[in-house]
């Protein structure tokens, strides 16, 4: 079945809403993305217009409905390991740092489905000597409740792991069986490390009372415009301590916009 067509002012009703909600900037060539992944929506709902079904979020109790609306437009790629650069600054440069303190709090700030987090927690598991005498921290957030109820869980297609050194797939995911064939699942001792939420990047304030040590904020920034960005950067320059780091996508860039961190290396910067 297909979508009904969108108007021009239908469209920047719902860019405007994704815009102000998410920070998610769409521009007009985005207009077929937003018709496939809302038309299914409005499908299932029976509405026969995207202006009905604009009228539906914003209309009086639209707030589970954008929370929805706000899963289907976001784009949630991910990979266990992505960008390994990362991994490699955090066990080489990051924990050697902390080893006197044994602390560390680290936020995996798009988190998607889990795959960056829990690639920082066996990053951190496998590089600390002794865990039980540290003190680790992950908190992961997204503003998708889809993905993160997915990450939580903590099962995945054994496709998603195939790529990994089987000695460490071994270490940190159990393989599932029966009817679990072909899944895997982390362990507990990964899933002890992580704790999961639904923080939208938006919000003035975060719930994060301790000052962090690492920011991931990876391949989300690309989808807002730079006052957004901006303004992000020194949200989370307030709530990291002196001295942590960030780290945002490969193809993403602080360059053009403004922002109180010290650059150290492509991708990583610095609160001095
Ligand atoms: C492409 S994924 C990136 C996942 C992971 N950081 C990585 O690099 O592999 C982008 C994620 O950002 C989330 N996102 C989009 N807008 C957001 C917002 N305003 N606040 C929090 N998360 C947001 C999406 O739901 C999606 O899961």
């Amino acid at each position: 079945m297909t979508s009904p067509a969108i108007t021009p002012q239908a469209f920047g009703r719902f860019a405007d809403l994704i815009y102000r909600h998410a920070g998610i900037a769409l521009s007009e060539q985005k207009q077929a993305l937003l018709v496939s992944r809302l038309g299914k929506r409005l499908r299932q709902l029976s509405l026969a217009s995207f202006q009905a079904y604009y009228e539906y979020v914003t209309g009086e109790g639209g707030e589970e409905e954008l929370t929805h609306l706000l899963d289907l437009i976001s784009t949630n790629k991910t990979d266990f390991f992505r960008e390994p650069a990362h991994f490699a600054f955090l066990r080489d440069r990051i924990l050697p740092d902390l080893a006197i303190e044994r602390r560390i709090r680290i936020w995996s700030s798009a988190s998607s489905s889990g795959e960056e987090p829990y690639s920082i927690a066996m990053t951190v598991y496998d590089a600390v000597p002794d865990m039980t005498r540290w003190d680790v921290k992950i908190l992961a957030s997204d503003i998708s409740t889809r993905v993160l109820a997915k990450a939580a869980s903590g099962i995945y297609d054994e496709q998603r792991v195939a790529s990994l050194p089987a000695d460490l797939v071994r270490r940190h995911f159990l393989r599932g069986r029966g009817n679990q064939a072909g899944m895997v699942k982390v362990k507990p001792h990964l899933a002890r490390m992580v704790v999961f939420r639904r923080i939208n990047l938006m919000d003035e304030a975060f719930p994060i009372r301790t000052a962090l040590d690492v920011i991931f904020c990876r391949n989300v920034m690309i989808y807002f415009d730079r006052p957004t960005q901006s303004r992000l950067m020194a949200k989370f320059y307030r709530y990291m301590k002196p001295g942590g780091y960030l780290f945002i996508g490969h193809s993403e860039s602080l360059q053009w916009i403004e922002h109180p961190f010290t650059y150290v290396a492509p991708t990583i910067y610095r609160k001095d």
